[in-house]
């Protein structure tokens, strides 16, 4: 265990994960300390290849010397792209560990103040990604090298793909990130620290109706019209802009007693709008279905009920707000099967030793063939231990 960060169900996931195919290749979109990452290439044969993602730089100090690695310093919204230009790069040449900053300046935040300011908004109440989006898909695009089939390479698809959501114990105990209540400091919450939004200017600039949007949504916040008007007031006088004085600010909505529990929820709605991490979510769901292969596992470990809602949806519909679309003949067309119909939660032992395991749910589902069956079957078995009998939760 790094003091970076402890992984959180990692037998349970990584196992879910590999399955039956230790020379297969992996992707794990949350590389954090790498703590899942390490599991997942101690698993794994010397044919086998990881690729991972994170969009702080600060991770990338974690990443093992280990020539299976690739490790991609960007969002994993555009996971898809990025495992095309895998499959792109491993024709061209044998893998060898590479660290790759290919973000330079995350952009979906700086897009989302303009779609706030165009209005422009999806079902969610979301805020909508624009242009620079656009720039960097183009920056990544895959041209088709010599010889190689791109589709083909679409069609074969990787093995696994793991999420492990939120933020890593680093970020929320690293003071001057300002994730955290817990300390004085800036208010900034950015996970790519080139991002250009941060929590000062969500604070200071969105208007009161989209500060309880914020509240209401991504924090569940009781009395969100309240708490955004005390910001707009305290904010007439001075600019908030450290993590004490939005605490001041919102001081009389905090109750005598468990006010941390509130201050936890506010501190969690503010994170999620910084860095988009809904929006982030539902392009990483449809990604990762499309870069599976038939018989691949996606595995999803989330920490609130917001994300969980939202990839138990995707998994059971096929999109994150749970409409049941159906063809002609009535069947719903989805391109995952659930392998855990209730989500696995930690033991009791493992959330005595790590209090950060105590809300996470993992859910794994397998990517069905063009026919429409999982093979699900084909799972070995450790597979049974998350597909059998189960209800759904
Ligand atoms: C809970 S930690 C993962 C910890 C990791 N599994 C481990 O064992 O150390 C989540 C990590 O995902 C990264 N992250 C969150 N959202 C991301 C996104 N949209 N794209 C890329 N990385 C992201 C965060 O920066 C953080 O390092």
């Amino acid at each position: 265990m790094s003091e970076y960060h402890t992984p959180v169900l990692l037998d349970e996931s990584v196992s879910a994960l590999i399955a039956d195919n230790p020379k297969g290749t992996y992707v794990d979109a949350t590389f954090g300390g790498g703590g899942h990452s390490r599991e997942i290439l101690s698993r794994l044969t010397p044919e086998g290849r990881l690729i991972a993602f994170d969009r702080d730089s600060d991770a990338l100090a974690n990443a093992p010397d280990d020539k299976r690695l690739t490790l991609i310093h960007n969002n994993f919204r555009f996971v898809h792209n990025f495992v095309l230009e895998q499959f792109h790069e491993a024709r061209k040449a044998d893998a060898t560990a590479t660290v790759e900053d290919c973000a330079g300046r995350s952009s979906q935040a700086d897009d989302n103040v303009e779609a706030r300011k165009a209005g422009k908004q999806d079902h969610y109440g979301f805020g909508v990604e624009a242009g620079a989006d656009d720039e960097f898909m183009a920056a990544a695009k895959i041209e088709g090298g010599e010889g190689f089939d791109v589709e083909a390479g679409l069609e074969a698809g990787v093995d696994g793909i793991l999420a492990d959501l939120g933020v890593s114990s680093h970020q929320f105990d690293t003071a001057e990130r300002g994730f955290s209540f817990r300390y004085d400091a800036p208010l900034d919450m950015r996970m790519n620290v080139k991002a250009r939004l941060t929590a000062a200017e969500v604070v200071n600039s969105y208007d009161e109706k989209e500060l309880e949007r914020v509240l209401r949504i991504y924090g569940e916040v009781d009395g969100a019209g309240r708490m955004a008007r005390l910001i707009c007031k305290a904010r007439t006088a001075k600019a908030i802009e450290t993590t004490g004085e939005l605490d001041a600010a919102i001081a009389p909505c905090l109750p005598k007693f468990g006010e941390h529990k509130i201050l936890a929820k506010v501190y969690q709605a503010f994170r999620i709008e910084v860095n988009q991490e809904m929006k982030s979510l539902e392009k990483f769901l449809d990604g990762a279905a499309r870069s599976l292969k038939p018989g691949g596992r996606l595995a999803v470990i989330t920490y609130h009920s917001l994300e969980d809602r939202m990839v138990k949806n995707f998994i059971k519909c096929g999109n994150v707000d749970g409409r049941m679309e159906k063809d002609l003949y009535g069947n719903m067309s989805t391109p995952l099967e659930a392998l855990n119909r209730k989500p696995i939660l930690p033991s009791e032992d493992e959330i005595a030793s790590n209090t950060r395991a105590r809300s996470a749910k993992l859910r794994v589902a397998v990517k069905k063939d063009c026919s429409g069956r999982s093979r699900s079957g084909s799972g070995g078995e450790k597979a049974d231990r998350w597909g059998k009998g189960q209800e759904e939760e």
